[in-house]
């Protein structure tokens, strides 16, 4: 490498074969990442498109191991031992598909490219396709834990070849978060399954935060508690099997007071949640699928009408009477046992948002003939990432004991933890539709269980009103595989068997 002197921009030229891995891309997440693998004794390829983060990462950041830093892009190339890994942090879409584009031109077969973005993936299955005509391994990679984990150590689900996880798994490994010694990466399949996980992953992300926000506000309007008596119950939460990441931040969170006004943080903040859309993949993914996964969809439909502000406005404005029922609690041992049955319903929705969310990874893994390990996604989701939980072990263990699973709900661990939650869990819902403090992920995840529970749907209805109208025809449930039709126009409306 050399370097003019500080008034002159700094020219970085590597030795060729130098670095063992490359980033490129050095926002935050990037160089996190660059600086992780750094400390842990790879010699690391950096570039960035505008020199300056490079210089900034080489004059804050270069005596925590060997970076390799590269004024242009063909030098950042040649610095890589081969086969080449050049892994790319930089925005999802146009600008990672430029950067693909760029480095294609310049590696060579059998070198691998690495995109750590939050990609679509079915992205990640066109791109991966393109680059393997030309002998290039593609791997979508998700990595959770934002800018603190890529630095410290996140939950890392890549996908791609085998042959690519040979090269790179080491070293991932060897940076990821880390449980009782078992590394949060493994091999998830091939092509798009790294980026499709983590896609599940924030849905299951959006679901369990819609649902500790529900908990919030039933604790808070129901039963009537302070924002702090809200955290301090959160706070002893972590003494149950919700102990979690965000069950750990939301009491944070809760506990910050403005120090402008000095109201709660939460009452300062504009109620209006945003998103990058990976909820909504995983929701249109899950429709397409046809997988059930309505706390994950109603999680991401509950931060479209937090920003609906014109429709929320006008209905706020037409003072309908709306029927409420002002809810009290005789003795404060009620008002307790209220609070504790906001912790089962939240945890038996937990449950049921997971079981989704695996569902949902299960039936793509079988489409796309991906053989994901379910078991092994629930262990690398232990540590460093967002959904991390005490949780999660149970998860492991249950599909260690039964890999074939048909739901998350049939292990015997959830199985008896709904048995215990699901009294308390109706409890919660008709009190939130009784007081009018909406839970629609508490509701519609109870929907869902008692859905699975019933030995009979109205879909039977549905059928029928669907021949009515459209002849689409209906199954017996005593021959189940011919094809029934009703010729409702005739007169005596017989039945026809047309297969
Ligand atoms: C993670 C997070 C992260 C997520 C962002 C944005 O696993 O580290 O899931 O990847 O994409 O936090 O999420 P929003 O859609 O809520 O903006």
């Amino acid at each position: 490498m050399t370097a003019t002197n500080d008034a002159a921009p700094t020219t970085f030229v590597p030795q060729p074969d130098s670095a063992d891995i490359g980033v490129y891309g050095l926002g935050v997440m990037g160089a996190n990442l660059a600086r992780n693998l750094a400390r842990h004794g790879h010699a690391v390829a950096v570039f960035n498109r505008t020199p300056v983060r490079t210089e900034r990462l080489m004059s804050r950041y270069a005596s925590e191991g060997t970076f390799v830093p590269a004024t242009e892009l063909a030098d950042f190339v040649a610095s890589l031992r081969r086969p080449r890994v050049a892994i790319i942090m930089v925005q999802a879409g146009g600008a990672t598909e430029a950067v693909i584009d760029q480095l294609r031109e310049l590696l060579e077969p059998g070198d691998i490219i690495v995109d750590a973005g939050n990609t679509f993936y079915k992205d990640t299955q066109r791109r991966e396709a393109s680059l393997r005509e030309q002998g290039i391994h593609f791997v979508g990679m998700g990595v959770s834990g934002g800018e603190e984990g890529a630095l410290l150590g996140p939950s890392i689900m890549p996908g791609g070849t085998e042959d690519s996880y040979r090269r790179l798994g080491p070293m991932l490994e060897s940076i990821s978060a880390h449980v009782d010694g078992v590394p949060c990466c493994t091999h998830v399949g091939p092509d798009g399954a790294g980026h499709f996980v983590k896609m599940v992953h924030n849905g299951i992300e959006y679901a369990d935060m819609q649902l500790i926000a529900e908990a919030y506000n039933l604790l808070r309007h129901v039963a009537g508690l302070s924002v702090a008596e809200v955290a301090a119950v959160f706070c002893s939460w972590k003494d149950s099997e919700l102990d979690s990441y965000l069950i750990d931040i939301t009491t944070e969170v809760l506990e910050r007071v403005d120090p402008a006004t000095g109201e709660p943080f939460v009452d300062v903040v504009v109620d209006a949640a945003g998103h990058k859309g990976t909820g909504v993949w995983t929701t249109q993914t899950a429709l397409e699928l046809g997988v059930a996964a309505p706390a994950i969809a109603e999680a991401t439909f509950a931060r479209a009408v937090s920003s609906s502000a014109p429709q929320r406005a006008a209905v706020r404005e037409t003072e309908i009477e709306a029927g409420e029922r002002e809810v009290t609690f005789e003795s404060e041992e009620d008002r307790q046992a209220f609070v504790d049955a906001v912790r089962q319903a939240l945890y038996g929705s937990k449950i049921a948002a997971y079981a989704q969310g695996f569902d949902e990874i299960a039936t793509a893994s079988q489409a796309n003939g991906w053989d994901v390990d379910l078991g092994a996604m629930a262990r690398i989701w232990r540590g460093g990432c967002i959904i991390r939980a005490r949780f999660l072990d149970d998860i492991t263990r249950a599909y260690a004991e039964e890999p074939e699973l048909a739901s998350l709900l049939t292990a015997p661990v959830f199985a008896s933890a709904l048995e215990d939650a699901l009294p308390a869990w109706r409890e919660v819902v008709s009190v939130s539709a009784l007081s009018g403090v909406p839970a629609p992920a508490f509701a519609s995840s109870l929907a869902y269980v008692d859905q699975l529970r019933a030995p009979r749907l109205p879909a039977a209805l549905i059928q029928g009103q669907r021949d009515f109208f459209g002849s689409h025809t209906y199954h017996r449930v005593d021959d189940p595989s011919g094809v029934y039709h009703v010729l409702w126009a005739q007169e005596g409306r017989a039945e026809e068997k047309w297969n």
